[in-house]
């Protein structure tokens, strides 16, 4: 059985992807304990500590990793340990066992810069451009992510996940919503895509939605179901982040 390491599970996304994994053989590791996770095997440790990483990655068949602080606003000093080392460490580590997939959590940050919602429908294949910090460091494991899939036998696929959230709690995510079923479907779309490396929007089939999901489609094989419209009539506004993404009071509809 196919036996995948998920970093970062005590989180919010982990939570939310947990019963979408089911049927998988986890583990799971995170420097907190993660009590929604049942029979997964658990670690406690920080990954990007290398002796930590390569005991999580030994044996396992892929990685979805998802620790990291996700906190546009954040300082570099809180960013740096958990989004770069970790990020190289868990690189390093999955390229050193010859683990054969990771899939990481990255953002919509990374392409926040170009976000007009009902203006502009953002294409993948734009040079990066992030809106913030975080942004940036979610590019940058983008681009540490595509060396290690160019130079080692590990497919590298960088997921720019949307706002996941049970459902939108403001207008702001009327573009961005990634909800649970869709983040499940685009996970495992993600594990089983036979694809060396590439970088894919993720966020639900929204009408208003921002990032093109084009090859999300052709490449991973995702389809999503969810609608952030089903919600939109009675949702506070979402003004007043510090991101391009959240800018806009009012998302209007625009032709995807
Ligand atoms: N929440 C969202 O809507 C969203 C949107 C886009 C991308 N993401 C990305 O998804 C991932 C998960 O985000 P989240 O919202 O669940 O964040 P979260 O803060 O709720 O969870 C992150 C988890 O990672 C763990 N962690 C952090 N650094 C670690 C380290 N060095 N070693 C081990 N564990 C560590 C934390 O303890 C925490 O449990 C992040 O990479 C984030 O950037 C989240
Ligand atoms: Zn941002």
């Amino acid at each position: 059985m196919t036996t995948v390491l998920i970093t970062g599970a005590a989180g919010k996304v982990g939570t939310m992807l947990r019963p979408g994994l089911d049927g998988l053989d986890l583990r799971i590791a995170d420097t907190r304990a993660a009590p929604d996770w049942g029979d997964a095997e658990a670690l406690v440790g920080d990954v990007a500590d290398p002796a930590f990483a390569a005991a999580a990655l030994d044996g396992v068949d892929a990685v979805v990793h998802l620790a990291a602080h996700p906190v546009p606003s954040a300082s570099w000093a809180e960013l740096r340990r958990p989004n770069i080392d970790g990020i190289v460490t868990v690189l390093d580590a999955a390229r050193d066992a010859g683990v054969p997939k990771v899939v990481l959590a990255g953002s919509v940050h990374t392409m926040g810069g170009y976000v007009r919602p009902g203006e502009t429908v953002v294409d993948p294949a734009w040079p990066v451009r992030p809106c913030c910090r975080y942004g940036a460091t979610k590019a940058f494991a983008e681009a540490y992510g595509g060396m290690i899939a160019a130079v080692s036998d590990t497919s590298v696929i960088c997921l720019r996940l949307g706002a996941c959230l049970p459902r939108p709690t403001t207008t702001g995510n009327l573009a961005e919503w990634l909800g649970p079923a869709d983040l499940g479907g685009l996970v495992r779309a993600a594990l089983t895509a036979d694809v060396r490396t590439g970088a894919y929007f993720g966020v639900s089939a929204n009408t208003r939605r921002a990032f093109d999901l084009t090859n999300a489609a052709h490449d991973l094989g995702y389809v999503p179901r969810l609608d952030s419209e089903a919600y939109a009539s009675d949702l506070p506004s979402g003004r007043g982040g510090v991101c391009a993404l959240t800018h806009y009071s009012e998302v209007p509809v625009v032709d995807v």
